[in-house]
C-alpha cells in the first residue's frame, strides 16, 4: 500500500472545496483537483493521515509503551487538525528477571564516570525519587548530598515505583482500559470499556421487613453476572451471604465474621463492621454465581439498602423471582379482605377541595387529646423520602379498634409507590386516638410504610405515629414534589 508521507509543513500548491473526504481517497482527489486546478479557498481545519504502525515496545520486559503518530496535511488557509500527532500505548511484556538493573536506573547509570556539571569531577548516579518532577530524570551523586535533573526519562519509563504510570514525553500518563496512555478511557459500571452504562441495569432497593423474629431473612438474590455490589445498614443486625452451594460465605451459622476480604462467586467481597452499628458490603464482580444476600435479625430492621448492576437479560428473571418469593421489597401481595359491611359511602363528587379547613378538624365528640404539631418542610421531606409510598386518598371510614386504628381509603392520586396500591387500601395506624387525625370524608396527602408480617399473610399499610398526613390542597400538592427532590436516588 502506497503511504503519503509529506515532508514536515509541507503545503500542498492547489486548494478546494469539497470536504470532507476519507483519507484514503486523499490521492485520487488531488490528482482531480491538480489536474483540473480548481480554485476557492479552503475552510476549516487540515485533514489527518492515517496512523502510522506502533513502535516496537520501549522496553524489552514488563511494562512499556508503543507509539504510533500521524501527519496533519492542509491546504492553504486550512487551520491545523483537530486532535493528537501521537498515540501511545502500553505495552505488556513477560515480568522483568529479579536481576534485571530498573530503566530509570539504566539512565542515571549512563553518566557514571563522565564529567558533568561543568567540571571534571565524576560520579556514579542513582535514581532520585524526591524531586518534584517524577518524569524528569533527577539522579543522587552517590556518596553526596545532590541530585541533578538530566532532562526527561526516556519514553516508557515507571513515573515512580510501586505507582501505576509511565512517562511519555515528560508527563506522567496512566493506560485507559482502552491500553491507550492518558486516554481516560474508563470500563461503565457494566464492564464496557468507554461505555455510558446502558447495556446494563441498576437495581438499588431498600429491604424493609421488620422481621417479628430474631433470624435469618432473605433479602435479596444476587444473580450472576451482577456487578458493583454494595449493602449497607445501619444496626446491629449483621449481613449475611449464601453461595449458589447453600455454604455461608460470610455471617453464616449463627456465627459473625470478621470485617475483611472474603473470595466468592468468583470476585472479592469486602465486609466492614464499623465501630457504630453500621455494615457495608461491596464488591466489584461480576459474580460467577448466584449469591443470596440475608439480613440476621436480632433488632428490628431499619433497612437495609442494596444495588448492583445486572446484564439486560438477567433483570427480567430475577424480577420475577424476586416477586414469586415476595422478599420484602417486590410488589405487595393481595391483602386479605375482611367481610364486613362497607361504611356507606356519601355521595361523592361534590368534595371540592376548596371547602378544605386549613387544619385538621376532629369531629365534634373526640375524646382524644391534641396532637403534637408536626408541620414544616424537615418533617415533610423526612416522611417523603422514608416512607414506602405518599399518595392523595379521601378518607371513606374509620374504624377504632383496641390498638390501632384502621381508615378505609380511597387512592386518588399516588406520587410514589414502592409496590402497587389499589384504589381502595386500608391504612393503619397505632392506637386508639392516631397522631395526626384522619377526618372521614376529607381527603389528605399521605405518606405510609409498608408493614408485613413474617408469615406473609398480613400486608398493610401503615401510618407512623407523628407521620404525614395533610388536608389536600394544590399547595400541598406542589410541597409534596418540591420534596422528592430531597430524596437520596
Ligand atoms: C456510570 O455510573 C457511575 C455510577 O453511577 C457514574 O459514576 C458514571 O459517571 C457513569 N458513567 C457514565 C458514562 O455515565
Ligand atoms: C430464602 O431464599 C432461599 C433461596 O431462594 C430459599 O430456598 C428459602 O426458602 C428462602 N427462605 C425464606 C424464609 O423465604
Amino acid at each position: 500500500m502506497g503511504k503519503l508521507r509529506p515532508g514536515e509543513g509541507e503545503r500542498l500548491a492547489s486548494s478546494h472545496t469539497g470536504r470532507p473526504f476519507p483519507p484514503q481517497n486523499f490521492l485520487l482527489l488531488l490528482g482531480t483537483l491538480l489536474s483540473c486546478g480548481l480554485g476557492g479557498s479552503a475552510q476549516g481545519p487540515g485533514e489527518w493521515t492515517p496512523w502510522g504502525s506502533w513502535t516496537h515496545c520501549s522496553s524489552s520486559c514488563g511494562q512499556g509503551v508503543s507509539v504510533r503518530s500521524r501527519r496533519c496535511i492542509r491546504f492553504p488557509g486550512e487551520e491545523p487538525c483537530w486532535g493528537d500527532t501521537h498515540e501511545y500505548r502500553l505495552c505488556q511484556l513477560p515480568d522483568c528477571p529479579p536481576s534485571a538493573v530498573p530503566f530509570r536506573d539504566l539512565q542515571c547509570a549512563l553518566y557514571n564516570g563522565r564529567p558533568v556539571l561543568g567540571t571534571q569531577k565524576t560520579y556514579q548516579w542513582v535514581p532520585f525519587h524526591g524531586a518534584p518532577n517524577q518524569c524528569d530524570l533527577n539522579c543522587l551523586a552517590e556518596g553526596h548530598a545532590f541530585y541533578h535533573s538530566f532532562g526527561r526519562v526516556l519514553d516508557g519509563t515507571p513515573c515512580s515505583p510501586g505507582v501505576e504510570g509511565l512517562c511519555v514525553a515528560g508527563r506522567c500518563l496512566s493506560a485507559g482500559c482502552d491500553g491507550l496512555l492518558g486516554s481516560g478511557t474508563r470500563e461503565d459500571r457494566c464492564g464496557r470499556c468507554g461505555g455510558a452504562n446502558d447495556s446494563c441495569l441498576f437495581v438499588q432497593r431498600v429491604f424493609r421487613d421488620a422481621g417479628a423474629f430474631a433470624g435469618y431473612w432473605n433479602v435479596t438474590l444476587i444473580p450472576e453476572g451482577a456487578r458493583h455490589l454494595r449493602v449497607t445498614h445501619r444496626s446491629r443486625n449483621h449481613l449475611a451471604l449464601m453461595g449458589g452451594d447453600g455454604r455461608y460465605v460470610l455471617n453464616g451459622n449463627w456465627a459473625v465474621s470478621p470485617s475483611g476480604t472474603y473470595e466468592a462467586a468468583g470476585t472479592s467481597l469486602i465486609y466492614t463492621r464499623a465501630a457504630g452499628p453500621e455494615e457495608t458490603l461491596s464488591a466489584t464482580g461480576p459474580t460467577s454465581q448466584d449469591l443470596l444476600l440475608q439480613v440476621f435479625l436480632q433488632e428490628p430492621n431499619p433497612g437495609v439498602e442494596f444495588e448492583f448492576w445486572l446484564p439486560g437479560e438477567r433483570y427480567g428473571p430475577f424480577q420475577a423471582q424476586a416477586q414469586a418469593q415476595d422478599l420484602g421489597w417486590p410488589l405487595r401481595q393481595p391483602q386479605p379482605r375482611e367481610v364486613e359491611p362497607q361504611p356507606p359511602e356519601p355521595s361523592e363528587p361534590p368534595a371540592a377541595p376548596a371547602a378544605i379547613p386549613p387544619r385538621i378538624l376532629t369531629p365534634a365528640p373526640d375524646p382524644c387529646a391534641p396532637c403534637p404539631d408536626t408541620r414544616g418542610r424537615a418533617h415533610r421531606v423526612l416522611h417523603y423520602c422514608g416512607s414506602d409510598f405518599v399518595f392523595r386518598a379521601r378518607v371513606l371510614g374509620r374504624r377504632r379498634q383496641a390498638q390501632e386504628t384502621r381508615y378505609e381509603v380511597r387512592v386518588q392520586l399516588v406520587y410514589k409507590n414502592r409496590s402497587p396500591l389499589r384504589t381502595r387500601e386500608y391504612l393503619w395506624a397505632p392506637g386508639r386516638c392516631p397522631c395526626p387525625p384522619l377526618a372521614p370524608h376529607h381527603e389528605y396527602l399521605l405518606a405510609a410504610r409498608r408493614l408485613v408480617s413474617p408469615d406473609g399473610k398480613q400486608d398493610r399499610l401503615l401510618l407512623p405515629h407523628s407521620g404525614y398526613a395533610r388536608p389536600w390542597s394544590p399547595a400541598e400538592d406542589s410541597r409534596v414534589h418540591l420534596a422528592s427532590r430531597h430524596c437520596p436516588v
